[in-house]
């Protein structure tokens, strides 16, 4: 018997699903959300024959893919994503958020970079008034990483360098570091993403700002949240 969260992320997912037609190039997010959908999406293809190429954003989520049997293109192969599913750890009302909780915020901000349109799907915990309660993540490369973390610090940001279940410096699937800074809010999230990415050293931050174009929150009723709308 699922929780519900799990079952909220679960509807989500399977709706995101309902959402894939034939003939799409679909980037797969990350994450356990974007789990039940990639679920639902091999059931389709297995079922009914859908016709998709999935490019995925995790060794996870490409592991997964695998196994169900929905067939995949590297990012570099395919001319562009029409359809991006992908999770978040937490949204604002302007539909801009924090990811990368999973770590996989770099491969996730190429393929939605890259996609025509971004759908995330969450649980109704990840709606916030403002972004920041949850640690905002950042991937930097491992040389230096503690001149980051002190040069963070120097700047309030509270930096703590993320640990695996080992206690050793958790590595990315592009072989780097995530150092989260945990702030209350986020005031001026634009300010903040500018000067993350000027630090040498940082290879992405998880801040998505004006990436995603449709929210569904699940539940026992879908919500669907448009960007256009949010904009009004
Ligand atoms: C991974 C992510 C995930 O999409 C995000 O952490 C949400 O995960 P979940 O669906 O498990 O709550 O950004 O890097």
């Amino acid at each position: 018997m699922l929780d519900k969260i799990q079952q909220q992320k679960k509807a989500a997912g399977e709706y995101a699903a309902s959402l894939v037609e034939n003939g799409m190039v679909v980037g797969l997010g990350t994450g356990s959300t974007v789990r039940y959908f990639v679920d639902r999406l091999g059931e389709r293809v297995a079922n009914e024959g859908l016709d998709i190429v999935g490019v995925t954003t995790s060794n996870r989520t490409a592991h997964q893919a695998r196994c169900l049997g929905i067939p995949l293109a590297d990012v570099d192969a395919v001319d562009y994503i029409d359809l991006t599913v992908d999770g978040a750890d937490a949204v604002d009302p302007q539909l801009n958020g924090i990811k990368g909780g999973g770590a996989a915020l770099l491969y996730e901000k190429v393929v939605a970079k890259n996609s025509k349109r971004n759908i995330w799907i969450v649980d109704g915990s990840k709606q916030h008034a403002e972004l920041g309660h949850f640690p905002l993540p950042v991937e930097v490369v491992s040389y230096g990483e503690q001149q980051l973390c002190r040069l963070f610090k120097k700047h309030n940001l509270n930096p703590i360098l993320r640990l695996d279940e080992d206690g050793r410096p958790l590595t990315t699937d592009n072989g780097n570091n995530i150092i989260d800074l945990h702030l209350d809010t986020i005031p001026f999230p634009e300010e903040l993403a500018t000067w993350l990415s000027n630090q040498v050293g940082v290879v992405e931050h998880g801040l998505f700002l004006n990436v995603c174009d449709e929210v569904i929150v699940g539940g026992d009723e879908i919500q669907v949240l448009k960007r256009d709308m949010a904009k009004n």
